[in-house]
């Protein structure tokens, strides 16, 4: 899709259809939406009147311009109470609007800025909520589907309409949230792939390709190199598959020093089976999307080596699959990790910690300045939080705020959870350093306490990403399947480091 910023009248605009909005309890019209609803003769007024066109949050109400208008149709979406519009609201209704457009066959659109002035939000804001809005909530995964139904059309262009003064500020951000919204959709795109199709080599060859196209650094250590740094805990996760584990290194250097700000870490499980502790049949299918944390921070490369922050960034992805079988780990197992401390295994469902411990101790070797890691590591999580928010850990408070507010303004949900010292006794092994349960209670914290073992002190942030990595419906900008959380969250807080 084209989405680009015009300037002129949005009445004398040649396109499929017009999107305007309407606010809870507005009764009088203006600006645009005005002018419009004079060369249709006052129809939106009269939907207004007539209560047809309330106002709430995401409503959609379709009118015909009958030969009116150069535009075919015209659509109000309803943006809620206007005291309480934020920018998520705005990326939502118009995802919502392009997605119903593309159901009644227009392909090209245009819309106003929409919720510019209100609240605080800026024209450049709106414009980028706009375009994000429109490339997020378009997202599709079709490529299985050879049965093609003509009812799913495509929108090929957004002109979004300014002024003149302003349309390079607008280009900006529109340009901007092009790169955000691709690099989110990329990483749905590889959360999406059945696990046939991504397993820890096609990831590492996913990595290359996006190192090959926008200038990123990149290093896959195969097995022989993982040995050899003592990774036990990713090689003990992998021994029970027939495919090869992979540790991808991708290295955006946006600054001449070799320093590394930060080193985010993502838990590249291609399938979690639960190993010899099998989980139950019903849900397995989603365990595909037990790489989601590493397919986040492979995407945020690639949108930070395209915006080109001063700033250098490492991404780290332990992969693997975690199977049974007759060579795999078992219950009872003691591994060794990369920083020397040893793991009494007693859950091998347990195994994102494993292969993040091995990740988060080269990431303390690498002398990272601060670690992030993204997982989809605990279902405690989601008893915790629900399916919808982001899990927040730390050992740092000052780093955990900067990942809060980049969440904040991603409109991607996140709460942090305490880390009071008294949940590590829970993970006290009576024959090794650790262990990788805790009991019944407060799964998500210890899953974080066990981590937390591993960074030292470096200024550290986990995110349990388990609820929010995939959506089982369609909302706003979220489709069914991978939502692309905590891309837009990192991107947003490597653009805040390197101001
Ligand atoms: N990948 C799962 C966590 C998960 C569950 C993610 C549901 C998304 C949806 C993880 O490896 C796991 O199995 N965790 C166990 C840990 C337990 C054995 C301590 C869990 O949460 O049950
Ligand atoms: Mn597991
Ligand atoms: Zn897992």
């Amino acid at each position: 899709m084209d989405i680009q910023v015009v300037t002129g009248d949005i009445a004398a605009v040649k396109t499929d259809a017009i999107i305007l909005n309407s606010f809870k309890g507005a009764k009088t019209l203006s600006g645009d939406i005005a002018a419009v609803d004079k060369a249709l003769d006052g129809a939106i007024s009269q939907l207004v009147k007539q209560g047809v066109i309330k106002g709430n949050l995401n409503e959609i109400t379709l009118v015909h311009s009958l030969g009116k208008l150069p535009a075919g149709r015209v659509v109000i979406v309803g943006l809620g109470k206007k005291q309480e519009l934020s920018i998520d609201k705005v990326r939502g209704a118009i995802a919502e609007t392009c997605r119903y457009l593309r159901k009644n066959g227009a392909t090209n659109i245009t819309t106003i800025l929409q919720g510019a002035g209100v609240n605080k939000i800026s024209r450049e804001g709106a414009a980028q909520a706009i375009a994000e809005g429109a490339r997020l909530g378009l997202y599709t995964f079709r490529r299985y589907i050879t049965k093609k139904d003509k009812e799913t059309g495509e929108i090929k262009s957004l002109l979004i309409v300014g002024s003149e003064k302003e349309k390079p500020a607008l280009e900006k951000a529109v340009n901007k949230s092009t790169i955000i919204a691709e690099a989110s959709n990329w990483a749905r795109d590889i959360v999406n792939e059945p696990a046939n199709n991504m397993t820890p080599s096609q990831m590492a060859d996913a990595a290359r390709k996006l190192a090959d196209t926008y200038g990123l650094s990149i290093e896959v250590l195969e097995k022989e190199r993982m040995t050899k740094l003592g990774m036990g805990g990713l090689l003990g996760v992998s021994q029970g598959s027939q495919q090869p584990p992979k540790f991808i290194i991708l290295g955006y250097k946006g600054k001449p020093t070799t320093d590394i700000d930060l080193v985010l870490a993502g838990k590249g499980i291609t399938f979690d089976s639960g190993g010899i502790s099998i989980k139950p049949s019903e849900g397995m299918a989603d365990m595909k999307g037990d790489m989601a944390g590493g397919a986040s921070v492979m995407a945020t490369l690639m949108a930070v080596a395209r915006l080109k922050p001063k700033i250098n960034v490492t991404a780290l992805v332990p992969a693997t699959e975690n199977l049974p079988s007759g060579t795999a780990m078992k219950p009872g197992d003691i591994i060794k990790a990369m920083n020397g401390e040893t793991i009494e295994v007693l859950n091998t469902d347990a195994e994102g910690r494993l292969i993040l411990a091995d990740a988060l101790s080269y990431a303390v070797k690498l002398k990272a300045k601060a670690i992030i890691d993204a997982a989809t590591l605990t279902g405690a999580c989601m008893v915790a939080l629900g399916k919808i928010c982001t899990g927040v850990f730390s050992n740092n408070q000052e780093l955990a705020d900067k990942v809060l507010a980049a969440g904040k303004e991603a409109g991607e949900l996140s709460w942090q959870l305490p880390m009071f010292e008294e949940y590590r006794e829970q993970l006290k092994s009576d024959i090794a350093d650790i262990k990788n349960i805790g009991n019944r209670y407060g799964g998500a914290i210890t899953a974080a306490k066990f981590l937390a073992d591993f960074v030292n002190d470096t200024p550290w942030v986990h995110l349990d990403i388990a609820g929010p990595a995939d959506s089982d419906k369609e909302k706003g900008y979220l489709v069914k399947g991978a939502t692309g959380i905590p891309v837009r969250t990192f991107i947003n807080l490597v653009l805040d480091m390197a101001k």
